[in-house]
């Protein structure tokens, strides 16, 4: 399974999610992360984020943040979207029609049909990369268990 996370600017959820998942990645697997923007392009994720996975012994400071190419929809299974608006920009670059359905929204994973989006957390202070990681952590947890 090789599982690509995305978010807008890939430097706050995206990164986080890309962390979780790689902290518990089954054998074989694989995991990345871009953003439906270049805005942030080959920067570090954001200090806050960093912090955050830090908080729980996940270490993302290594990654850099990239836009998401037309390649990504044949190399991964799976490109997930934090929030609908990801989902619309993701399905609008999808390079062939039939490569829509690998996109899904995140949290469906915990709260299947519900679309629940997983915030901005951009302007916001701490407190909104923690929440960011529990909603994360736990549809990674649930993606999961349904592939074990
Ligand atoms: P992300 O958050 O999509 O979770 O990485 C954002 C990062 C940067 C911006 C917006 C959202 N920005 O406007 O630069």
């Amino acid at each position: 399974m090789k599982v690509l996370m995305v978010c807008l600017g890939n430097i706050c959820r995206s990164p986080l999610a890309h962390g979780i998942l790689e902290s518990k990645l089954p054998e074989g697997w694989s995991v990345d992360s871009a953003g439906t923007s270049g805005w942030h392009e080959g920067e570090r994720p954001d200090t806050r984020s960093i912090l955050e996975a830090k908080k729980n012994n996940i270490n993302i400071d290594r990654q850099r943040s990239r836009p998401v190419r037309e390649q990504d929809f044949y190399d991964f299974d799976i490109l997930f979207a934090m929030d609908s608006s990801n989902y619309t920009n993701l399905c609008n670059m999808a390079p062939e029609e039939g490569l829509k359905r690998k996109v899904r929204l995140i949290m469906n994973e915990l709260e299947p049909g519900q679309n629940i989006q997983v915030p901005d957390p951009y302007t916001g202070g701490q407190s909104g990369f923690a929440h960011v990681f529990e909603m994360l952590d736990g549809a990674i947890n649930a993606f999961l268990e349904k592939h074990s």
